[in-house]
């Protein structure tokens, strides 16, 4: 039976790799900070076969224990300061988590499997997968992007995925440790946090439907994102992993939305106009946007056979279902 290691599991994506590695029978432990972390309640009630180890993206002996204790074949590294707009509040600390992070997980391996510059690690044991992010190509030149495309960040926490994403090809090409980074494009699900433009829509639409909530602020309503769901790209991340050899993958549907539409659709599936209660405030505004964000996966289609399933319209009406259900039974 395989063991992966999965950090970030308190997060949307944790959960759902974790969820999708338990039914192709892994053992799996995810990694939790913090003495007392309100969430790792949560993990224990959705996953109750997901050992947990504890350790943190800054320290780095807690990772290598971590390592020595699970002896993982496979190792998923899902933490970070994920939410842009933190970026700009705490730009040292999305680069220490979000960036270095990813350096010490990498280190911790090559510890643990013994490599150096002078004996790489040619058969390591370990492969390790990077949550890269198609923040890092920011102010786009060209539409869709691939694995080819230039990087052009526009915040700290794009810059600090830039560093992460190279850091983990390095440490391939220098140690022999097989490392993929996978440049994955927005993806939401129910579980998605509610500071992301798409939750604070759907919660927004169930909880005005209820009466519960009277209208919905909003930054730029003009932004394009390619949104996909995070069940279908879990999936991809483990495919990734059973390759012959390490290499990146731009993970995306290759339609993109704009913010506006997604309010349109969710407003619409519950027989509300939208632009009856959205208003746009410059609060929500970033200091450098991200316009327009589409994927061209055409290299996971062809060497990974991964392709997505729930359509646009299907993950808003997922989104604004759940959220319709948790505050009929909440408030
Ligand atoms: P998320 O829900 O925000 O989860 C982030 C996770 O990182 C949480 O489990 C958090 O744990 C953990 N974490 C934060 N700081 C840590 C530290 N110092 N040590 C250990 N763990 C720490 O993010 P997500 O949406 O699941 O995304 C997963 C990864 O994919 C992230 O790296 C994100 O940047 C990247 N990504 C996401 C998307 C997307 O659209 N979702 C797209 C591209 C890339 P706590 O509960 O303790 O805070
Ligand atoms: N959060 C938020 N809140 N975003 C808003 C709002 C609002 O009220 N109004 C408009 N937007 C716009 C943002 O300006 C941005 O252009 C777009 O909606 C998406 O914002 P988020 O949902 O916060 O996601 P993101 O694209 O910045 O970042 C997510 O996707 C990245 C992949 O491209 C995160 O999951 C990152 O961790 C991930 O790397």
């Amino acid at each position: 039976m395989p063991t992966a290691l999965i950090t970030g599991i308190t997060g949307q994506d944790g959960t759902y790799l974790a969820e999708h590695l338990l039914s192709v029978d892994y053992r799996v432990y995810g990694l939790i900070r913090g003495q007392a972390n309100p969430k790792r309640q949560l993990v224990e009630t959705l996953l109750p076969d997901v050992r947990i180890v504890e350790g943190d993206l800054l320290d780095q002996t807690s990772l290598i224990n971590a390592i020595q204790r699970v002896e993982p074949d496979e190792i998923y590294n899902l933490a970070a300061v994920s939410f842009v707009p933190v970026s700009w509040n705490q730009p040292e600390l999305t680069g220490e988590v979000t960036g270095l992070g990813v350096l010490r997980m990498l280190e911790a391996i090559r510890v643990v499997e013994g490599a150096s510059t002078s004996r790489p690690a040619r058969n390591g044991r370990i492969r390790f997968y990077q949550a890269s992010s198609s923040e890092m190509f920011g102010k786009v030149a060209v539409t869709p992007q691939n694995e080819q495309t230039p990087f052009y960040p526009r915040s700290p926490y794009g810059v600090a995925k830039v560093y992460g994403h190279y850091i983990t090809v390095n440490y391939r090409e220098s140690y022999g440790i097989f490392a993929c980074s996978g440049i994955l494009f927005n993806h939401e699900s129910p579980r998605r946090g509610p500071e992301f433009v798409t939750r604070k829509i759907s919660r927004a639409a169930a909880g005005i439907k209820l009466g519960k909530q009277k209208d919905l602020v909003l930054g730029n309503l003009d932004a394009r994102r390619d949104w996909g769901f995070a069940g279908d790209y879990v999936r991809a991340m483990h495919l990734m992993l059973q390759q012959p050899l390490p290499d990146d993958y731009v993970i995306g549907t290759g339609e993109s939305h704009q913010v506006r539409e997604f309010a349109d659709l969710a407003f619409r599936h519950v027989g509300l106009n939208w632009q009856d209660y959205v208003r746009s405030d410059s609060q929500f505004s970033r200091p450098a946007e991200v316009d327009h964000l589409t994927a061209d996966a055409t290299k996971a289609r062809q060497k990974l056979g991964w392709q997505p399933i729930v359509s646009f319209e299907e993950l808003v009406q997922m989104m604004v279902e759940a959220d319709l259900k948790a505050e009929a039974g909440q408030r």
